[in-house]
């Protein structure tokens, strides 16, 4: 009976992993295993082309089960045909995914097992790119990748790094042990703590990093302030990552209503004039300083008594200071840290972020559109075109955790080419 089977009075959970035709295609090998470790009753489905890469015999004798590989296969229709597979599934995973599979999903085509299997799940799907840096660059492939997250598709990596081709970049599939994480906890928190304690990789051991998040009040009498609507959760994000990838981490935050990351320094301010002082007060004793928060860029005069309703006037008018520009000061210090700013930008984010990046004189920008409909403030994904003086790099739209994940892993690899430079 589908989906009924019992152990200890509980069903085991069922992993649809799709493999497709990428050189990564053998590290699924490692993840059925993984997850049949852990308990789960793991599925395979593979596309053609994956077959040329690993056999699926491979596939059968590690998960137990026959392999899926064809639409219309008569026997494997009667036993479990695309319908009772994907009603079978409590998640799919598909990793590796190569460029081809995420275009083809994307469209919405059912010309295949795998691409017919993920319009008939209503489960979780989660998505594991693997290719060409160049590939997974592609505005054509940026493009897919966004529509998928809008189906609801959770992406996991790429990661950065060495790949197949002899190329550096992103588009390797992240490791085995890391998709497992994402998917056991999604599925099982007790199943997670097994999989968790799996080391990670710490590109960030011995560096000292200072994160600003939030936004910053400014009160304009007793009782009123002007505020924005940052939430945090992009500059918190990145102190959680920082610290996973072996920071240091100090975070200076504006008022938010979230819970500080586990092993971070916390400094609480409030204004822009009180996270510039304790910003500044840190920033020598840091490697990179990374300003995610909303600054004020004006704070009201204050007054000290609450404003009256000026019955006789219809309007009022507020004076306006200019904050200190944090990120410039920080940039502007001798034997300061690695600067990288934030621009949140309604239109023309290139010419903004670039201009700031040169203005500000930082080392990094990433720049994210806002006042849309995804992403940007108070959103639990968001997406960041991130400048540099010679190059740019686009992540795609994921969850704030991962996307914080893969920018650090960009700040780093920059840090260390520009310190290895001077
Ligand atoms: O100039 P703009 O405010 O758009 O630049 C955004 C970047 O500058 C962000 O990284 C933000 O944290 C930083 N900033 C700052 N101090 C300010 C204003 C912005 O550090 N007063």
């Amino acid at each position: 009976m589908l989906g009924k089977e019992k152990q200890s009075g509980q069903r085991l959970k069922h992993i649809l992993l799709a493999v497709t035709g990428g050189i990564a295609a053998y590290k699924a090998a490692e993840l059925v295993r993984l997850f049949k470790r852990e308990g789960a009753e793991v599925r395979v489905v593979m596309t053609q082309s994956a077959t040329q890469f690993v056999a699926p015999l491979t596939f059968q004798a590690l998960s137990g089960n026959l392999v899926h590989i064809e639409l219309l296969d008569v026997e494997a229709e009667n036993a479990m045909g695309h319908i009772s597979l994907a009603r079978w599934a409590d998640v799919l995973v598909i990793a590796p995914a190569t460029a081809n599979t995420i275009a083809k999903l994307s469209q919405g085509l059912a010309d295949d097992l795998l691409s017919t299997l993920y319009l008939a799940a209503t489960c979780p799907v989660y998505v594991a790119p693997a290719m060409n840096q160049a590939m997974w660059n592609h505005l054509a492939t940026q493009e897919n990748i966004a529509t998928l997250v809008r189906h609801g598709v959770s992406l996991i990596g790429p990661e950065q790094g060495d790949q197949a081709c002899g190329e550096t970049g992103f588009g390797r599939m992240s490791e085995p042990v890391a998709i497992g994480k994402i998917i056991l906890s999604a599925l099982n928190e007790e199943l997670f703590e097994a999989v968790s304690t799996a080391p990670q990789a710490k590109f960030l051991t011995g560096l000292k990093i200072l994160i600003t998040a939030g936004p910053t009040c400014e009160p304009l009498d007793p009782v009123r302030y002007l505020t924005n609507r940052s939430s945090g959760k992009m500059g918190y994000a990145v102190a959680a990552a920082a610290v996973k990838a072996g920071a240091e981490v100090t975070l200076v935050s504006g008022p938010v209503t979230l819970a500080p990351p586990e092993n971070v320094t916390v400094l609480k301010v409030s204004t822009a004039e009180e996270m510039y002082q304790a910003v500044l007060r840190e920033a020598l004793k840091q490697d990179i300083y990374i300003g995610a928060a909303a600054v004020a860029d004006y704070s009201p005069v204050q007054s000290i008594h609450k404003l009256k309703k000026q019955n006789d006037q219809d309007s009022l008018t507020l004076v306006l200071q200019k904050t200190p520009d944090i990120l410039a000061s920080v940039a502007a210090l001798e034997h300061g840290p690695f600067t990288v700013g934030f621009a949140a930008e309604t239109h023309d984010l290139e010419t903004y972020a670039r201009d700031k990046l040169t203005r500000k004189k930082i080392d990094m920008i990433a720049a994210n559109w806002v006042g849309r409909e995804q992403g940007g403030f108070d959103s639990e994904q968001n997406a960041l075109q991130v400048f540099w003086s010679d190059g740019e790099q686009l992540l795609a739209m994921m969850d704030k955790t991962l996307l914080a994940e893969q920018l650090l892993e960009l700040i780093a690899q920059r840090f260390k080419t520009v310190r290895a430079g001077r």
